[in-house]
């Protein structure tokens, strides 16, 4: 087949704009990792997710398009590209563009998760830098509403006073210019669950769990912007990471049980990660869902989706090939 490729690639530190402003874009090394594993079944036609991409996407005329572009910019930006797709006809991998846009928008996705009784932290959006908040049970997090990558979410996301927490709001309002979600903090174990397939054939992959006792001391237990990209890279890797989790059967049944009803929630198609963790309860509750999973190829990158197909017993290229297989079989192709 002719499959397509939709990315955006990294362009590093630019004037003006915070230094994580394009941490969602892929490298030229996960890009190139993709686009070999596509390869060694079918003629693959890379295209930038730019703006020149409609007219590519017309002249290359692929047969399906595998998409990992993040978007370039706005509230919807993970869904123009599907979008651009539906239009012109294409298929592609992935959720279509209501769910990516529902999904980079915490709120509205913690909204339909909680119409199907899918448990998620306590929360308010917070637009402006007047409005009243009604949490009032500390610590809170504060995390830009339509962010990923932990973009926004540094280690001082954690707030512990009223003062504390205006001025973080305000901080996120200013900087990030979009609301503020302000959140409940759960302090149980947090873990990360894959997810692959469509209806009666979605299956979980092994859970990864986000072990906090090996980051710097004194630090709060989030898996911040620092933790992800900054203390932990690829020439100094800490081990925070458990795959599969070391948990019992039950607590396993309703970690899957939880992502799968967030998964059809949602209306995922295809993949997609699922960030969790447990309240005072024990129970699993959703912090979000992440339709376009991060791709890192090398292991010592630390990218979950990879990590868990890896102890699931999936190359790094048979678990991309299966992500578009199961797209295939989605549009009987
Ligand atoms: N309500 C919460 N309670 C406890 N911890 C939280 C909560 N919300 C977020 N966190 C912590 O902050 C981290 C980042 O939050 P979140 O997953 O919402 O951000 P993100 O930038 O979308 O992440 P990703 O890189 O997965 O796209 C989580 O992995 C978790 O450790
Ligand atoms: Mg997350």
């Amino acid at each position: 087949m002719r499959v397509g490729l939709t990315y955006n690639l990294k362009k590093g530190v630019k004037d003006g704009l915070t230094n994580d402003w394009d941490a969602e874009w892929d490298t030229e090394e996960t890009i190139d990792a993709v686009r070999s594993a596509l390869s060694a079944q079918h003629d693959v036609v890379p295209l930038e997710a730019d703006e020149n991409v409609v007219e590519n996407l017309k002249g290359s005329k692929p047969d399906i398009v595998f998409n990992i572009a993040e978007g370039r910019d706005g509230p919807n930006r993970e869904s123009h590209v599907p979008a651009m797709l539906e239009m012109l006809g294409i298929p592609y991998t992935g959720s279509d563009p209501m769910t990516l846009s529902l999904c980079l928008d915490k709120g509205r996705a913690k909204e339909i998760l909680s119409f199907y009784k899918v448990s998620t932290p306590r929360f308010q959006v917070v637009s402006s830098i007047s409005e009243r908040i009604k949490l009032k049970i500390f610590p809170l997090i504060v995390k830009p509403l339509h962010e990923g990558s932990s973009k926004g979410v540094k280690n001082d996301a954690l707030v512990f006073s009223p003062s504390e927490l205006k001025k973080k709001v305000e901080k996120i309002i200013v900087q990030y210019h979009q609301p503020a979600l302000v959140e409940e903090y759960l302090n149980g174990r947090e873990f990360t669950v894959a997810v692959m397939g469509n209806n009666g054939d979605t299956r979980v992959l092994p859970i990864v769990e986000i072990k906090f006792d090996n980051l710097p001391r004194d630090i709060n237990h989030i898996y911040s912007y620092e933790a992800k990209w900054i203390w932990d890279n690829s020439k100094n890797p800490i081990d925070i990471f458990q795959c599969p989790a070391d948990i019992d059967d039950k607590l396993r049944d309703n970690i899957e049980e939880a992502a799968l009803k967030a998964y059809k929630s949602l209306r995922c198609r295809d993949w997609c990660r699922i960030d969790i963790r447990l309240d005072s309860d024990n129970e699993p509750n959703i912090l979000e869902l992440n339709p376009l999973p991060g791709v890192l190829p090398k292991p010592e990158d630390n990218s979950c989706f990879p990590k868990a197909a890896r102890t699931a017993g999936m190359s790094y290229n048979e678990m991309i090939l299966s992500v578009l297989n199961i797209a295939r079989k989605r549009y009987n192709l």
